[in-house]
C-alpha cells in the first residue's frame, strides 16, 4: 500500500507502557495519572439510575443543558465569571477531545503553535495533523516556570496559538498573577488564541488559589478553557470533559467535534448533572484530600535518597533521584518498575529535546490510597 503515515515517529504512549509493565510486575502503579479509588458513591448511583432509566441515546450535540447549566455555575463560583451555558459551554469526551478540536478549529498549514517542555503529550501530534508547527520552549527550573522574555522573542508573524496547562503535568508547578498578566499582554499584543488546560484546576495546594484565563476578560475572549471531570470527580474512565470559550470560538469548537465524536456520553452527562447540584462541598474538598496525599506521600519519602520539592499542584509529584542512580530516567524507571515493585514515568518523554535523557528525575503519581502510597513509599526508602 502506498501512503505516508503522518506521524511516522508516534508509538504508544509512555502511559499505556509503564501502567502495562505495572501489571506485567505486579508493581504498585504510580505512573499512569489514575485513582485507585473510585468515584463517589452517590455518583455511581446516580449514573447507574440514568443508564436504567432511558438516558442511553444521543445526548445533544453541545452537551446536556443541566450539565452545561452546573459548569456555568461553578465557572461564576470559582473565576467570577458569567458564561452563557448555552454559547460558551460544550461537553466533550474528555479533555483530550476539546484539546484537539480547539487545535484543529484554528491551527491552519503553517501556523506556529508556541508549548511548553515538559509537556503533556497530546497537543505536539494535534498541531502536527494540522499542518502546523509546534515551538516548543521550555518552563525554566526549578521552579518549572515560564520565561515570557524567550516567548516574546519566539514569537513570528506566523504564531497563531499558546498553549499553557497549568496546575502543570508532570511538574505540578502552578501560575502566578504576574504569569496570568504576562499572558494576558502577550495574546493581546500578538493577537493569539489560548488553549489553556486545565484538568487539575481543583488540586492546587499550600492555601493558593488556581488562576484560570477565564478570570481575565481579555484572556475569557481569546481563550478556550478545558477542563475534565474524569480528574475532579475520580473517574478518569469516564472520558468526559467541557471547554468553555466565547461563543465566536466555541461554534468554531464545535464544527469539528461534531465530526469528530459528534457527543459525549449521555447517561455519564445526566448523573454529574444531578451530583453537581447536589454536592457542591464535593470540588470544594479536592485541595485538602490532594494535598493531604501529597503530604503523606512526600513524609514518607523524607527519609529516602530521593530529592523532593513538594508539588504545588496536579496530583504529581517529581523526585530526582541522581544520589541513587546515574542512569537515563527511562532505564531508571524500568529498574523501579520491574526490581523495586514501584511504576513511575520518566519525564525525558515530556520534551522534544534529546538533551532531556539527561534527566535523573521521574514522576511519580499520589492520588493512590494512603496505604498504597505508603506501601510505595517504603519501597522506595530502601533504595
Ligand atoms: C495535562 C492533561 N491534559 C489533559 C488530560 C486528559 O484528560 P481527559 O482524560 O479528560 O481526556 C490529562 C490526563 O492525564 C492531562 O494530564
Amino acid at each position: 500500500m502506498n501512503f505516508i503515515s503522518k506521524l511516522p515517529d508516534v508509538g504508544t504512549t509512555i502511559f499505556t507502557i509503564m501502567s502495562q509493565m505495572a501489571e506485567d510486575y505486579k508493581a504498585i502503579n504510580l505512573s499512569q495519572g489514575y485513582p485507585d479509588y473510585d468515584p463517589p458513591l452517590e455518583l455511581k448511583e446516580r449514573l447507574n439510575w440514568h443508564v436504567n432509566n432511558g438516558h442511553n441515546q444521543y445526548a445533544p450535540l453541545a452537551g446536556i443543558a443541566a450539565l452545561r447549566q452546573q459548569c456555568a455555575f461553578k465557572i461564576k463560583e470559582y473565576y467570577d465569571r458569567d458564561v452563557n451555558w448555552d454559547t460558551e459551554v460544550t461537553i466533550t469526551p474528555g479533555a483530550t477531545e476539546a484539546i484537539y478540536c480547539a487545535i484543529t478549529a484554528i491551527v491552519q498549514p503553517g501556523d506556529e503553535v508556541i508549548m511548553f517542555d515538559p509537556v503533556y503529550d497530546c497537543y505536539d501530534p494535534a498541531v502536527r495533523l494540522s499542518g502546523g508547527v509546534p515551538i516548543h520552549l521550555k518552563l525554566c527550573s526549578p521552579e518549572y516556570s515560564i520565561d515570557w522574555r524567550q516567548v516574546e522573542s519566539a514569537i513570528s508573524s506566523k504564531t497563531k496559538v499558546i498553549i499553557v496547562n497549568f496546575p502543570h503535568n508532570p511538574t505540578g508547578s502552578i501560575m502566578s498573577d504576574d504569569d496570568m498578566m504576562q499572558l494576558e499582554e502577550i495574546a493581546v499584543k500578538y493577537d493569539l488564541v489560548v488553549i489553556s488546560d486545565e484538568v487539575y484546576e481543583h488540586f492546587v495546594f499550600d492555601g493558593k488559589k488556581h488562576k484560570s484565563v477565564l478570570s481575565s476578560p481579555k484572556l475569557a475572549a481569546r481563550s478556550f478553557a478545558v477542563f475534565s471531570f474524569g480528574k475532579s470527580f475520580h473517574a478518569t474512565g469516564w472520558k468526559t470533559g467541557y471547554v468553555v470559550a466565547s461563543a465566536l470560538l466555541t461554534k468554531e469548537l464545535r464544527a469539528v467535534h461534531q465530526f469528530v465524536t459528534f457527543v459525549a456520553f449521555t447517561p455519564v452527562q445526566f448523573a454529574l448533572a444531578d451530583y453537581m447540584a447536589s454536592n457542591p462541598e464535593h470540588l470544594q474538598s479536592l485541595p485538602s484530600f490532594y494535598e493531604k496525599k501529597r503530604d503523606i506521600f512526600c513524609s514518607a519519602l523524607k527519609e529516602s535518597r530521593f530529592i523532593i520539592k513538594p508539588s504545588k499542584g496536579t496530583f504529581f509529584q517529581l523526585a530526582d533521584y541522581s544520589r541513587i542512580a546515574d542512569v537515563p530516567d527511562k532505564v531508571y524507571a524500568e529498574y523501579l518498575t520491574q526490581e523495586v515493585g514501584v511504576a513511575a514515568i520518566p519525564i525525558s518523554v515530556f520534551f522534544d529535546d534529546p538533551d532531556s535523557e539527561s534527566s535523573r528525575v521521574v514522576r511519580f503519581c499520589f492520588c493512590k490510597e494512603d496505604d498504597t502510597l505508603a506501601s510505595a513509599a517504603k519501597l522506595l526508602c530502601a533504595l
